[in-house]
């Protein structure tokens, strides 16, 4: 196991280079399933989450190697259309690549992503989506069989703006002759770069960013070079971590307005925010404000996946915040461990009531889940004494080597491994 050894109180001060978005690269690993063409992803990141979708890719009989910062990408000897379930249990977002499977194959075996830390997370959209499109589903033993023999382009309308099954059914509809609509489709800025990763080699997808996509079917994919964008819970991680320690950081390759409900929240409470072309500039020296109300919504509200991480920070605001969790609903464990380094918390079914404490003291904590272990980083940089924050593997999901970036700001941070 391994841990985060910290110790709080220290500002934070200097440049960071914002790396590549975990979500947005995974659907577009996804993506290559579709192309028999070589695909070079450039500043591609290691993050346990990326390579576990690479291994699912090999699996199905991908070739992949690393040059540099890059990786090339050679899907046309794939010859498998079943993801098992010790591959799928490891990530869920295998279970994006159904729909590339599917269109490549019309047929695919995939096992059930199963729940996960924050919450049931369930299919439904997914496989409805995918019915709409006149794919038979049987769902037997853990596993979902998909006969898309009969696949064909038309209209799906989904409940709810998933994510994940947004990308699904976008993938599943690239090659499909005629239009697919998808209405009431998420419009998170990673939907907007597959389908731009898509378009950039000949797919005609319109209306990404939308809340309906439009699909035109097309006959191949030419392969790419491509450059996926920045990941911006990385960067309000960060932005968050500067209004706690009180500091000046400058984060590079960023695209500013991914983060604008983040920066509507923060602007006017503690800091002073400067954004001009990639660059965003965080300048904070007084004590966060409570902030009276944030309910976490599908983009462009506030991302569920910073709440954790704006906890952490109300915890040790002046007056007292509310935080409504709409996505997930398990997703406040980390609220647990805080109180171990003495926040004031209530929960009350998905609201969490926050009185802000003046200080936070270091305790053990356990890392619950990516985004929760990601706060109770934060809690440890801001607290007196010293934080270990418990196996940290959960956090190396979606952060490359954390304790380095914010080594490099002046954060008093080590990885221990505990034998
Ligand atoms: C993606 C992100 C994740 C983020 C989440 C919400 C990736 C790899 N992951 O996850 O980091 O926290 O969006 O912004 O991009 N739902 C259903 N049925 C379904 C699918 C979803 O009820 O078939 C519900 C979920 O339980 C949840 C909500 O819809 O309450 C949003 O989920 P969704 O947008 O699908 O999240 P993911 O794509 O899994």
């Amino acid at each position: 196991m391994e841990n985060f050894f910290i110790c709080g109180g220290n500002k934070l001060n200097g440049t960071l280079n914002i790396s590549t978005s975990k979500n947005a690269v995974l659907p577009i690993l996804a993506g290559c399933i579709l192309c028999d063409k070589q695909i070079i992803l450039h500043k591609f990141p290691k993050y346990d989450d990326t390579k576990n979708m690479l291994n699912i890719l090999q699996n199905l009989g991908a070739k992949y190697f690393y040059q540099d910062d890059s990786v090339i990408i050679d899907c046309s000897s794939i010859d498998k259309c079943e993801i098992s379930i010790e591959l799928a249990s490891k990530i869920r977002s295998s279970f994006f690549s159904l729909g590339a499977i599917l269109s490549r194959f019309k047929k695919a075996k995939v096992a059930y992503p199963g729940g996960c830390a924050i919450g049931a997370r369930p299919i439904d959209i997914h496989l409805k989506g995918l019915q709409s499109l006149g794919v038979k589903i049987i769902d037997k033993h853990g596993y979902i069989y998909c006969d898309g023999t009969g696949m064909k382009s038309g209209d799906v309308t989904f409940d709810f703006p998933s994510v994940g099954a947004t990308e699904n059914i976008m993938l599943a509809s690239v090659f499909l002759k005629g239009k697919t609509k998808i209405i009431n489709c998420a419009r998170e800025p990673e939907i907007v770069d597959l389908a731009n990763f898509l378009n950039a080699q000949g797919a005609k997808i319109y209306g990404a960013g939308s809340s309906v996509i439009e699909i035109e079917g097309v006959k191949s994919l030419s392969g790419i070079e491509y450059t996926p964008i920045s990941d911006r819970i990385i960067a309000g991680t960060y932005m968050i971590a500067t209004c706690m320690c009180g500091g000046k950081v400058e984060l590079t390759n960023i695209n500013y307005e991914n983060v604008f409900s983040l920066i509507s929240k923060l602007k006017n409470n503690c800091c002073k925010i400067v954004c001009k072309s990639d660059k965003l500039t965080v300048v904070a020296d007084k004590r966060p404000k409570c902030i009276s109300k944030i309910d976490t919504r599908p983009y462009p509200g506030f991302p569920t996946d910073l709440q954790p991480q704006i906890i952490a920070m109300l915890s040790i605001s002046k007056g007292t915040s509310v935080v409504v969790e709409n996505l997930f609903e398990s997703r406040f464990k980390h609220i647990t461990e805080l109180k171990k380094m003495g926040a004031d918390i209530i929960v009350n079914d998905k609201a969490a009531i926050i009185k802000g404490v003046n200080q936070l003291y270091g305790a053990n904590v356990m890392c619950c889940d990516l985004r929760g272990g990601a706060g109770m980083v934060l809690a440890g940089l801001v607290a007196k004494g010293y934080t270990t924050v418990c196996d940290v593997h959960h956090i190396d999901r979606g952060y490359f080597e954390m304790e380095k970036d914010l080594q490099l700001l002046g954060a008093n941070i080590e990885r221990i491994k505990e034998i």
